[in-house]
C-alpha cells in the first residue's frame, strides 16, 4: 500500500476483506491475513479453490443481470478487494452504462477503490455498513448512480456470512426501495456444504478477526428470498449455477448461491 492508512484501519487483527484476497492471491494483505489464510487452507485444503469458484459464481451472476436480466444497475454489498474481473468489468463490458455502486465497511476497500475507480464515472464506492441501508441507499454516492424507480439489483455475494444479524430483515429493508424487476443475487458459507468438523475450525479461525463468520442452513438461506422468485436452477452449491461446460470443483464447496427476481404485484380487479 502506498496511500495512508484510512480511519479504522488495522494491520495486527485480520479482516474479512484482506483474508479473501490472501486466499484469492491477491496483494492486499498483511501477516495476520496471511496468517489466518494458512490456517484455514490447513482445515480446507479446498480453500483457494472455493474463493475462485465463488468469483466463477459471481461473474456468472452478473453477466445474468445484465445479459439475460436487463439490468443496468447494481449495488454490490461487502464488494471486497479483488483487482481482477469486477463487478463493473463484467457488467460494464456488455453494457457500458450500467452504473455499479460498491459498498463495503472494510477501510481498505475504500482506499483501493479510489483510486481504481477514479476514472469510471459510472463506477463509485461508499463505505458503510450493509445494516444500515439507509446509510447506504441515502449516500450521495449512491443517489447520484442508482435511479430507484427502475429495477436494479442487490449483489451480497459471500457477505451475510459475516452478519450475525437477520439477513431477512436486513434485506427487507433493502426491498422497500427495490421495484418489480429487481433482483437479489446471494451467496452464502452453508454447514450443509461441508463436514460439521471443519465448519467449526474455520469459525473458530474467524473469532481471531474483526469479524465472526455465522454459517447458516441451506433453509435458512432459502428464506432470504422470501416472496421473490428464485431463477433458475434455484439454490444449488455455487458451482451448479448455470455452471459453465466443465467445471472444476471440489466435492465441499461450501456456499449456496442464487438469484431472486421481485416479481410484479398481482393485478387488482375493480368492481
Ligand atoms: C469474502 S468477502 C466477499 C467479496 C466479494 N463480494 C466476493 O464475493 O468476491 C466479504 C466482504 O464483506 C465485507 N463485509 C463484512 N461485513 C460487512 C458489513 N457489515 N458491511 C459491509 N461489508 C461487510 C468484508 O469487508 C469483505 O470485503
Amino acid at each position: 500500500m502506498t496511500t495512508d492508512p484510512p480511519p479504522g484501519f488495522t494491520t495486527h487483527q485480520a479482516t474479512p476483506a484482506r483474508i479473501y484476497d490472501a486466499l484469492l492471491g491477491g496483494k492486499d494483505n498483511y501477516a495476520a491475513d496471511r496468517e489466518a489464510a494458512d490456517r484455514i487452507k490447513q482445515k480446507e485444503p479446498n480453500a483457494e479453490l472455493i474463493v475462485h469458484n465463488n468469483r466463477a459464481f459471481l461473474r456468472r451472476v452478473v453477466t445474468y443481470l445484465v445479459a439475460e436480466a436487463g439490468i443496468r444497475q447494481i449495488i454490490d454489498l461487502g464488494s471486497g478487494l479483488p483487482t481482477q474481473d469486477n463487478v463493473h468489468h463484467i457488467a460494464q463490458q456488455i453494457a457500458p452504462e450500467t452504473r455499479v455502486v460498491y459498498v463495503d465497511n472494510d477501510p481498505i476497500v475504500l482506499a483501493h477503490d479510489r483510486a481504481r475507480l477514479a476514472d469510471n464515472p459510472n463506477t463509485t464506492v461508499v463505505t458503510a455498513d450493509l445494516r444500515e441501508s439507509a446509510a447506504v441507499l441515502g449516500a450521495t454516492e449512491t443517489r447520484q448512480l442508482i435511479d430507484f424507480s427502475q429495477p436494479w439489483a442487490l449483489l451480497s455475494i459471500a457477505v451475510f456470512h459475516f452478519i450475525p444479524d437477520d439477513p431477512g430483515s436486513i434485506i427487507d429493508a433493502y426491498r422497500a426501495h427495490m421495484p418489480p424487476g429487481s433482483h437479489l443475487a446471494l451467496s452464502h458459507l452453508s454447514q450443509d456444504a461441508t463436514t460439521p468438523e471443519t465448519a467449526a475450525e474455520i469459525t473458530r479461525i474467524y473469532q481471531d478477526a474483526t469479524a465472526p463468520m455465522v454459517l447458516r442452513t441451506r433453509e435458512q438461506i432459502h428464506g432470504i428470498f422470501a416472496g421473490m422468485e428464485l431463477v433458475e436452477p434455484g439454490l444449488p452449491l455455487i458451482m451448479q449455477w448455470r455452471p459453465p461446460v466443465e467445471p472444476r470443483f471440489p466435492e465441499q464447496v461450501w456456499l449456496f448461491g442464487g438469484v431472486g427476481r421481485i416479481p410484479q404485484p398481482p393485478a387488482t380487479t375493480t368492481a
